[in-house]
């Protein structure tokens, strides 16, 4: 009996933790391409970029912690083919290694700059430890730092490089900050914040293309015509999901591996977990790819049960966080549907908290520096308690009494 694990990431040994803690007693191997053990990626563009932070805290454990636990952990290990009719993978060494339940854990990719000379050596990117070190050792002898894409890694690394001196433009196609994920009266709020701490950021234009200069700098040139002179430039516009392991294997593939809201894959032998997956959240009407540690670990849980024989729906509610200097971004929920918000204390105090409602329902609440309430808006989102908006608008009433008696 054996578990085979595709990617070590997060997801991948929350599986094979929960395989065991669920009292699993067959093999489980654990298999990563990069040549560490499993590691946290949020610091990589916050403590560990800043150089605050050494290796060994970035691993999740001691790899004799792994062993201790009989979980077959191979690094430098890649994975090329699933053979599904015979209950095999395919390693890049040629070797096959024999499964009865497989989960797959292949996280993302970053997007590749779309534009010629994007191969110059001072352009980098952020996704893994490999990336972290490089940019780490580039960022240190950089006096100007380019920043292509103004979402979650673009101002974190802008943030960090503000920190340690540097001269930071930030570029980002839209007319907004994090987009994506926050509604405008917070995207102007970290807009401020950035520009009070000296970034200068260029909205609604785009990176058309990279020329180098003798001295290794390089010249980037902008969709309105203008030029950036820098010493390094760091790309952030966004991931892209590694499918195509799965999609070789013929397993239903969308925005992302295709999973039920038990993580189950097209063939019922395989699971799924984490950044790679398109899921099917109870909470939802419809389908969704998140990148968070929260899907991660809770979905990666799932997946477990799920290769134990239980079928257990996911359900949990989404969480995010974000650093940028020393200000904390957590959202909980997904607000992008909402159809109006209400901002609870003043963003000029720089702790306040928008709570986004659609049709009078709360969906979610961004908070910026006041950690009480985002655990508070998760403890009612979880319990399904929406406050009124005007609750929720009236400072002097207390959410709090919205909680039922412990
Ligand atoms: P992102 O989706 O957060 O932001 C990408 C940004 O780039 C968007 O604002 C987009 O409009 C912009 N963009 C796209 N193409 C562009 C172009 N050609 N030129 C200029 N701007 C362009 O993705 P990001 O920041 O790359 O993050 C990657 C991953 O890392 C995500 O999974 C993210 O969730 C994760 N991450 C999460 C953090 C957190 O939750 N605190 C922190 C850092 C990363």
């Amino acid at each position: 009996m054996s578990i085979v694990i595709v990617g070590a990431g997060q997801a991948g040994l929350q599986i094979a933790e929960s395989l065991r803690r669920g009292g699993y007693e067959g093999r489980v191997l654990l298999l990563g391409d990069e040549s560490f053990a499993p590691y946290q990626r949020p610091p990589l563009s916050k403590k560990y970029l800043a150089d605050d932070m050494a290796d060994e805290r970035l691993q999740f454990r001691p790899v004799e912690q792994l062993t201790k636990q009989n979980i077959e952990f191979r690094p430098l290990t890649t994975v090329t083919a699933i053979d599904r009719a015979a209950g095999e993978v395919v390693l890049a060494s040629g070797e096959r290694v024999a499964y009865e339940g497989l989960a797959l854990t292949t996280g993302t990719r970053v997007r590749p700059l779309p534009v010629p000379g994007a191969e110059h050596p001072a352009v980098c990117y952020l996704r893994g430890l490999d990336d972290a070190k490089r940019l780490r050792s580039q960022l240190a002898s950089a006096a100007r730092v380019l920043v292509i894409g103004g979402g979650f890694i673009g101002l974190e690394v802008a943030a960090t490089a503000r920190h340690a001196g540097k001269t930071v433009t930030v570029v980002e196609t839209l007319d907004r900050l994090m987009a994506r994920a926050v509604a405008p009266v917070v995207s102007e709020y970290f807009a401020e914040l950035h520009r009070g701490h000296g970034v200068e950021l260029r909205f609604k234009v785009a990176l058309t293309a990279i020329a180098g200069n003798p001295d290794g700098s390089l010249t980037a040139t902008l969709s309105d015509g203008s030029t950036v002179d820098a010493d390094l430039l760091v790309a952030g516009i966004g991931v892209l999901p590694n499918q195509e392991l799965a999609a070789a294997a013929g397993l239903e593939c969308a925005n992302g591996i295709v999973v039920d809201e038990f993580a189950r894959t097209s063939d019922p032998r395989i699971v799924a977990a984490g950044d790679c997956t398109w899921h099917i959240n109870r909470r939802f009407a419809a389908p969704l790819r998140l990148e968070s540690v929260q899907n991660a670990v809770d979905q990666g849980k799932i997946a477990a049960q799920s290769l134990l024989g239980n079928a257990v729906p996911y359900q949990d509610l989404p969480w995010f966080w974000s650093d940028q200097y020393d200000v904390k971004l957590q959202m909980v929920g997904l607000s992008q549907a909402h159809d109006s918000l209400v901002v609870r204390g003043a963003p000029e105090s720089a702790a306040f908290s928008v709570f986004y409602f659609k049709a009078g329902e709360l969906l979610g609440v961004d908070s910026i520096n006041r950690p009480a309430e985002h655990m508070l808006a998760r403890k009612l989102m979880s319990l399904g308690i929406s406050p009124s908006p005007d609750a929720v608008a009236d400072t002097g009433f207390d959410l709090k009494t919205l909680l039922p008696a412990p």
